[in-house]
């Protein structure tokens, strides 16, 4: 009976057609899990000016509909362009405020020049806020416009999170929409995430919705889409059930999540936690060409001979200073026995740099009563504030540092992928993580996570499927590097038996066919019952 859901998504971001973050990454293999179980799924998207227009074809749909400025009247014309991912129909928004965007989110250095203002370089576009309320409206037109009737929209954070307010409360909507379920997933709460606007009269007339929803969802006098929302959905989940507690639990002044979770609470918004998966096939070190790696190996099995060969290969890359059209900063003096220490980040404050680079330096140079360990090798792969890339870049400077930190400046999933390879182990030593999907993608490639214990990373179990400590210190991360490093050293069996256990723990929970089967499909049943109820069945 549930094989026959239709499920429509609305996401900024889809791997292999735009994206920049884990969204990305779940939209693509969520919807690919929806399409194996048999059900209907569905994705609609901006069509960014990046998007690739060759595997695109114009679905002869033009939408109509009201953006307007409390100032002036703005109506939005968009043509409906059409793909195929995973086995399932994507449908972009070609709207006029996605055009000339070469960013997802932010300003690329090249926009940023071309209007003559490098400085706001990284910076969120001036009209984030049409851009969201565009895709939205055009997801509920685009519907109305086939005559689709799904029995859920799932609404991928904040900038999609209107759509159950609007489905609801917007009178052009109300109608069709009345027995579709609607559910948001929030992957990031922190700060700069929540799309939120402080003109109120903006966010009204823009989204039509009327003036006491948009009243509702203000927090800190803004408004603030998950609430607006989360007050219509049938379910609003975040991406591990650890960071959905931290979130409801947090003070109404916490800055790391902005205080939403007493918002929610004071309006009585219940928060779910369904940690992501991973799909295996997508870092698979046994087939290694698919995964543009050196040599094939098998962690199962104990052969890890072709993990030595892609470090080798990666090291030897890095060395020579070249790598795809990225940025190397350093070298890497390899020596037989040397563990290698590896990060995959976007380069911010949440994710921890500052604790890193510190870490870095306890562990090469040593503190009173902990001697340096010269024979570790580090390699970072990751760009983003400006600071933190300068920062790193000069730790490959100096010595002791010099010959042991590489830093390369980009990002993507080849290069990521050959990183996983080569390391040793892997760190997240992220201050906050909703979910976090890189420690997956480590352990798949054989190599041991040390993260942070928080949000989603709890799911690396210490000592059995990688490593974590607590609190969130420099300090805590060299003494747990040394630990797990000490543990590669002297009983290599137990290093194995733990990359093991990880995949082993991988395929048994964290698959997206069983976090969709366990996680997503309670909640999709719940949303679905609207339909359901007035068919009877
Ligand atoms: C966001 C979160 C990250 C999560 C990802 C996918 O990027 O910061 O923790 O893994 O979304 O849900």
């Amino acid at each position: 009976m549930e094989a026959d859901l239709e499920i429509w998504m609305v996401s900024r971001e889809m791997e292999e057609i735009a994206g920049v973050g884990g969204v990305k990454d779940v939209t693509r293999q969520l919807l690919a899990a929806i399409a194996r179980r048999g059900m209907r799924a569905r994705l609609v998207m901006p069509r960014y000016g990046i998007v690739d227009d060759s595997t695109l074809s114009d679905t002869g749909i033009a939408l109509t509909f009201p953006t307007d400025y409390p100032d002036r009247q703005h109506t939005t014309h968009a043509r409906v362009l059409y793909t195929e991912a995973v086995g399932v129909p994507i449908y972009l928004i070609d709207a006029p405020c996605y055009a000339e965007k070469e960013g997802i989110y932010t300003y690329t250095a090249r926009e940023a020049q071309r209007i003559g203002r490098p400085e706001i370089t990284g910076c969120g576009y001036y009209d984030f806020f049409e851009m969201n309320v565009v895709l939205q409206k055009a997801t509920l037109e685009l519907i109305q416009a086939l005559g689709a009737h799904p029995d859920l929209i799932h609404c991928q954070d904040a900038h999609a999170a209107f759509v159950p307010a609007m489905m609801r409360r917007v009178p052009r909507y109300a109608k069709y929409f009345a027995d579709v379920g609607a559910g948001i997933t929030i992957h990031n709460a922190g700060p700069g995430y929540h799309q939120e606007v402080y003109d109120l009269a903006l966010a009204q007339v823009m989204t039509e919705l009327p003036e006491e929803v948009i009243r509702h969802g203000v927090h800190r006098e803004g408004v603030y889409p998950f609430l607006v929302g989360g007050m219509y959905a049938d379910f609003v989940n975040t991406v591990s059930e650890n960071y959905a507690r931290e979130v409801m639990e947090a003070p109404p002044d916490d800055e790391q999540t902005v205080g939403i979770g007493a918002a929610f609470r004071a309006r009585g918004i219940q928060l779910f936690g369904v940690t992501n998966g991973i799909d295996p096939s997508e870092y698979d070190p046994t087939r290694p060409q698919e995964m543009g790696i050196a040599a094939g190996y098998n962690p199962l099995t104990g052969d890890m001979a072709g993990k030595a060969i892609c470090r080798r290969a990666l090291i030897a890359e890095i060395n020579s200073g070249r790598s795809d059209s990225l940025q190397i900063n350093g070298y890497l003096e390899d020596a037989p026995g040397r563990p290698l220490v590896t990060m995959v980040s976007r380069l911010t404050a949440q994710k921890g740099v500052d604790r890193f680079i510190e870490a870095v330096r306890l562990l090469l140079e040593g503190a009173p009563g902990q001697p340096p360990d010269p024979d570790i090798l580090f390699l970072v792969l990751g760009a983003g504030d400006p600071t933190y890339q300068e920062a790193l870049i000069q730790l490959t400077r100096a010595d002791p540092f010099r010959g042991r930190i590489a830093v390369i400046i980009g990002h993507g999933p080849a290069v990521a992928r050959r990183v996983y390879a080569a390391g040793d182990f892997f760190v997240n030593p992220a201050a906050f993580e909703p979910c976090g999907l890189t420690d997956y993608m480590a352990q798949l490639m054989g190599t041991v996570p040390v993260v942070h214990l928080v949000g989603g990373l709890v799911k690396v179990q210490d000592g059995v499927t990688g490593y974590g400590y607590y609190p969130h210190t420099a300090e805590a991360l060299a003494a747990t590097l040394r630990r797990a490093i000490t543990v590669m050293r002297e009983q290599p069996e137990q290093h194995l038996r733990i990359i093991q256990q990880a995949i082993r723990t991988i395929y048994e929970r964290y698959t997206w066919d069983k976090v969709l089967e366990r996680g997503y499909m309670p909640l999709y049943m719940h949303a679905a019952r609207r339909k359901r109820a007035d068919r009877g069945s």
